[in-house]
Parts: structure tokens; sequence; C-alpha cells
């Protein structure tokens, strides 16, 4: 099993390119399963989920081309895929694929919605916490499909198509609105969403369904409108950069200190983690190239920071932040409202040295002067990457075992930082 290498204390200077959104891209392709045309997706980032989708897909009968790159081109620049769903074969998703990978859940509303039945596996619990579907079978079947849970499956038939209604969410979540997105573009009639999440990745699942031929207006909005249309087309779509991605880079050159563009980011994307971070004292400044961080040893402020979704603070920097603010002046309080027990860096970051309380979804971090690097591992994507940050600015050498979850999320994460200056290598095996 692959670990990570780091030795901290250097500083972060030069350029970072931000690879395209994880979690626009796995909704992007699950979105082809509602047309029998191509659907070309650009800007796709090299991840094991990206990977781990095209063979789900694949097993509803799902042709994915990964389009060589041209000359000139490096691996900074994104992948293409040509997706086909143009016969699909299977509809039902096993619990061997979906228990690998939540979002592969999502596969429910598009084959629903044009097969008119779908068998897809419970993705059963996860080391963030409960996570249930719920809310997603909710919209579904205020669709018109008919559920059955059985044998761990969610079984939902509607051999006469799906009937457009209203759907009212009682909590704001990403893939209940994904899957009403997807399931009303195909039904009869007009969809009214409800307290829909706002998140980036919808607006841009949005864009590309409209591209397809699809009529949504409202997403990025609580309130969106969906007019079901009899069919979809294939169209090309490039993903937006990952805002994650982004802020964890921010937050990696915050820890190390020194300057770093990062290329190709948006700040309307993270606008709340970059308010916090310039509190902190980093220096932040939009550039037309993307945004570039820099902080010149100053110390950093403590912060209170609270997750929401979006435009607020997002529960996937919470990790990171919170490792920063192992390194800050003071205390700080971080409260995560979204997912309750994501708090399994705690523990991780603590054999570096640091200083943390929880208490139910708080969390009280205590800065310290120095951190000590120690083996460390995560058992989620974004805790993973804490552990890098931390191991950044920690005396010695940190090793971070079981590297396969970031390889999940981040896009040859140990290259771009080590172009920068970063002490860190992957070691294999
Ligand atoms: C997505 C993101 C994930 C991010 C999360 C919140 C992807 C692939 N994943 O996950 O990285 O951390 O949004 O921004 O895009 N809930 C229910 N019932 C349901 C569904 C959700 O109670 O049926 C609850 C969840 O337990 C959670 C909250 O709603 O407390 C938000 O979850 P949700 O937005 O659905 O997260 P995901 O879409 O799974």
């Amino acid at each position: 099993m692959d670990r990570i290498r780091i030795v901290g204390g250097r500083n972060l200077n030069g350029t970072i390119p931000i690879s395209g959104a994880k979690n626009a891209t796995l909704p992007l392709m699950i979105a082809s399963l509602l047309t029998d045309q191509t659907l070309i997706l650009d800007n796709v980032p090299r991840l094991a989920d990206v990977s781990l989708l095209q063979l789900i897909l694949g097993n509803h009968g799902v042709d994915i081309m990964v389009g060589g790159k041209r000359s000139g081109e490096t691996a900074d620049h994104g992948q293409t895929l040509h997706i086909s769903a143009a016969r699909i074969v299977d509809t039902t998703a096993p619990y061997e694929l979906v228990s690998k990978m939540r979002a592969s859940f999502w596969v429910l509303a598009p084959l629903v919605a044009r097969m008119g039945e779908a068998r897809v596996s419970m993705p059963g619990g996860c080391a963030i916490g409960t996570r249930p579907v719920d809310l997603l079978i909710m919209a579904i079947e205020r669709l018109g499909a008919k559920i059955e849970i059985d044998g761990g499956y969610v079984v939902a038939r509607a051999p006469h198509g799906l009937k457009g209604a209203e759907i009212v969410f009682p909590k704001i979540t990403v893939g209940g609105t994904h899957t009403a997105i997807m399931a009303a573009a195909l039904a009869q009639g007009t969809t009214v969403i409800d307290n829909a999440a706002r998140e980036p990745e919808i607006v841009d699942v949005a864009d590309c369904l409209n591209k397809m031929g699809a009529r949504i207006s409202g997403a990025g909005t609580r309130h969106i409108v969906v007019e079901g249309v009899a069919k979809l087309n294939g169209a090309r779509h490039a993903v937006l950069p990952d805002r994650i991605e982004t802020g964890t880079y921010a937050m990696a050159v915050a820890m190390a200190g020194g300057d770093i563009l990062l290329r190709n980011a948006r700040p309307e994307l993270l606008q709340a983690a970059l308010d916090v971070l310039k509190h902190t004292g980093v220096t932040v400044t939009p550039t037309n190239q993307g945004i570039r961080i820099a902080r010149n040893g100053a110390e950093l402020a403590p912060v209170e920071v609270t997750t929401a979704p979006f435009p607020d603070f997002p529960t996937d920097l919470q990790a990171q932040l919170m490792a920063l603010m192992t390194r800050a002046r003071g205390v700080s309080h971080i409260v995560e409202t979204i997912f309750e027990n994501r708090f399994m860096h705690v523990q991780e970051l603590a054999r570096l040295g640091a200083r943390i309380q929880l208490e139910g979804e708080r969390a009280t971090i205590e800065g310290v002067e120095q951190l000590k690097g120690a083996p460390v591992m995560a058992t989620d994507l974004r805790a993973s990457v804490s552990l890098v940050i931390a191991a950044l600015a920690a005396e010695g050498e940190t090793i971070v075992n079981r590297v396969y979850h970031l390889d999940r999320g981040f896009e040859r994460l140990e290259e771009k930082l080590a172009r920068c200056g970063a002490a860190i290598e992957r070691l294999s095996g």
C-alpha cells in the first residue's frame, strides 16, 4: 500500500494548477445515462473515483473512451471523456460497486427516468457518519416512481414514465438536488424543487443538462424549475475547477508560508473560505489567471467557523482548516453542522502534537508553537489531506498511510506540492 513521506518546514512557491471538480465530474458522468447520444466531458481529473465510476457505468452498458493527450499537452490538462449510453444493458447497480463509492447511488434517477426501472444497492454507512438516502428516494417517489426496498436494494419503477411534481426538501442535500434535477429532466410536465442545494456543482450539472436539451432554470438558487422534455441529446461540457482542491492548497500555503498562484481557481466558488483565510492574516489576491495566496511568516490569527451548505464554509474544508488552526496564535472554534462524526482527523492531528478538544459537533483548537512529525493515517479523503497540511509545517518526518483515500480526490497531490518546494514523496508498496 502506498504511503506519503513529508519532511516539514519548507515554504511553498510557484504555481499549482487546479483540476476539474471531482464533485461535478461524478454527477456529470452519471447524467450521460439520460441520453443515447454521446456526452463529451473536458477537464476531467485523473482520480480513482473517476476510474471507479467508469467501471460502474460500464456495468450498465455505458462505453467510455478516454481521449489521448495531444502533443504539447501535459498532465496539467484534464482528460476528455467520450461517454455513450446508447444501449443500457443492465438497470441494476450491485452492492459490490455502490458500496465502494456512495455517489454511484445517484444512477438511480437517470436509470428510472430513462428506462422506467432501476435497482440500486443502498450505499451503507461510511467513515463520516450514517449518510442516509431517504431524501433522494423521496424526490423520485414524488415524481411518481413506486419504491420498494428489497434485499438491501432500492427498486424504483415508473413503467409509464415520471411525472413533474413539487419537491420540497426538509434539509438541504446535494445528492438529493442532483437526483431531483436528473429525474425531472425527462419527466412529463413541470417540476418545482424547493430548498434546493446551491452548490456550484449543481449549477455545472444543470448547465450541462441544458446543453443536452433539458429545460432547467434557477440552478444556484433555492428554487429550481425543470420543464421535462421527452429526450435529451449529446453535448460537450468542460468541468468547472475544483473549489475544495483550491481551498486545500490555499490552506497548505497558509500553513507552510510562501507565495503560490492557484491557476484556474475561481474565487467566487469559495468566497467564504477565502474570507476565513484573510481573517487569519493570509494575503488572498484574485488575478486573471486564478488566485494568489501568500503568507510571509506572519502569525496566523485564530477563527470561529461553522460549516454549512454553500455559499457558507464547506464541510469538505473543515479538516484542512482545523489542521491550519493547530498553529494559530490563540484558540479557534470549528462547528461541524453537516455530518456528525466528521472528526476522525482529530486523533491523528493529536499524534502530531495538536491540542484539540471535542464536544459534540464543536471542536476547540488551541494553537501550539510547533507540531512534530509522526506516522499517521485517516479513513476519509478530506481528513487524509488535513494530515498532509499539518505535516508541511511539522518538525521532522511524517508518514501518511492509506494514501488511496487521497488518490480518490486529489490529482497528483505529491507532484503538485513537490514542484512548489515541499519535501514530499510517494513511497510505493
Ligand atoms: C456531497 C458531496 C460531499 C459533501 C456534501 C456536503 C459529492 C460527490 N459529495 O455529498 O463531498 O461533503 O455534499 O456538501 O458531491 N441527508 C439526509 N438524507 C438524504 C441525503 C442527505 O438526511 O437522503 C443529510 C446528510 O446526512 C447530511 C446532509 O443531508 O447531513 C447533507 O448531505 P448531502 O448534501 O446529501 O451530501 P452528499 O450529496 O452525500
